[in-house]
């Protein structure tokens, strides 16, 4: 953690201004936003009706012993010393890149990142440079342009074009100019991992890096985020981040179910029903300009040579009741228009066949 960001929250410490969740044991509740009581399963009999709503923010009336618990089980499971759980993995990454680089600081993030990271550099006061695609040597020129602490932003798999990050290269190369590794695994959590606990853990880089950001809406179908990473990290995020600290938090049956998801023993067979689809999926495909290189990628992308060609395609797969993604510009870059398909452990191999044949 940065010295800076440690003497931060030291100033508040000394203050005595510091935020902490904690869990208020009182009985009379005159601080909740719980205006009309439908927050307390009072507003139905009906059992299918029943809910416990959060009633506030994290740090007013909105925590809870199972926020807290689900937070203690995710830093065990991802092998952290501890993790802050976030409504989105949107306002995950909007928290975490407007709030950790300070003024003076660099962001050197990948061309491809999500625009939830960059809506988070947009408002963070440090320099921003991205360097291109997957390219070491162009993370390693940009070092040079940087200047103050250096944050280097990554995903471990790419959500647009599906591709795989080459992680252990670039913690070699944070390692060895000093920089802080962040690492949006918003793609690669329940998919990869021995338990699905994503890339970072399976190359076994959980102590280089500074921080992951888990989601909880992709592999694990539900909603909801975790950043992970130092206690001091998350304590400053307590209390520096807006997205965490001035928005209703989730409802505690919401963390009791990120928990279930998440500590699911079904996991690993699904990884294997879904790689095994990839495979089927990647059989023969050599010339149908079906790229990325990864073969355990969920993501595949259908590269036509031009734009007609993408919605051309993509309008047979529909009208065959196929549904994949076409993707333009600006979210690609002109000319590398595409079909982006995501395969599920649940697709049959009939699917696959039929799909196949359209293109
Ligand atoms: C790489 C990446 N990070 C973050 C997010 C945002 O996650 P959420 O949908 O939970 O807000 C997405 C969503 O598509 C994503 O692809």
């Amino acid at each position: 953690m940065d010295r800076k960001l440690l003497e931060k929250l030291e100033w508040r410490r000394k203050e005595g201004t510091v935020r902490s969740l904690s869990l208020s044991k009182l009985n009379i509740d005159f601080f909740s936003n719980d205006y009309l009581g439908f927050a307390q399963d009072g507003f139905s009999t009906n059992e299918e009706f029943k809910f416990r709503g959060a009633t506030g923010s994290r740090l007013l009336s909105g925590n809870s012993e199972e926020a807290l618990s689900c937070e203690s089980f995710l830093a065990n499971h991802f092998n952290v010393e501890s993790s802050l759980v976030f409504n989105s993995g949107y306002s995950a990454n909007l928290s975490l890149l407007s709030t950790i680089p300070q003024r003076g600081d660099t962001i050197l993030y990948d061309e491809l990142v999500h625009a939830s990271i960059r809506d988070g550099i947009r408002l963070s006061f440090a320099k921003a440079i991205s360097f291109n695609h997957n390219d070491l040597g162009d993370l390693e020129a940009k070092f040079k342009l940087a200047s103050g602490s250096v944050y280097v932003v990554v995903e471990s798999l790419y959500s647009m074009n599906g591709d795989i990050s080459p992680l252990n290269d670039i913690a070699k190369k944070c390692l060895s100019n000093n920089a802080f590794l962040i690492v949006d695994e918003a793609h690669s959590v329940g998919v990869f991992g021995n338990e699905g606990q994503g890339l970072v853990q399976e190359l076994k880089l959980e102590s280089i890096v500074f921080a992951r950001v888990i989601t909880f809406g992709k592999a694990f179908g539900f909603h909801g985020a975790a950043i992970l990473g130092s206690k001091n990290l998350v304590d400053f995020l307590i209390n520096f981040a807006r997205p965490f600290i001035y928005t209703t938090g989730l409802p505690p049956s919401d963390y009791k179910l990120i928990e279930r998801l998440v500590n699911n023993k079904i996991i690993q067979s699904r990884q294997f029903d879904l790689q095994s689809k990839i495979e089927f999926f990647r059989k023969d495909l050599i010339d149908k300009h079906c790229y990325p290189s990864d073969l355990k990628s969920p993501i595949q992308i259908i590269q036509t040579e031009n734009i007609d060609l993408t919605i051309t395609l993509a309008e047979r797969m529909k009208m065959n009741g196929i549904y994949t993604k076409p993707i333009f510009s600006p979210t690609v870059p002109q000319g590398k228009e595409c079909i982006r398909i995501c395969l599920h452990s649940f697709n049959t191999k009939e699917e696959i066949t039929q799909l196949k044949s359209l293109f």
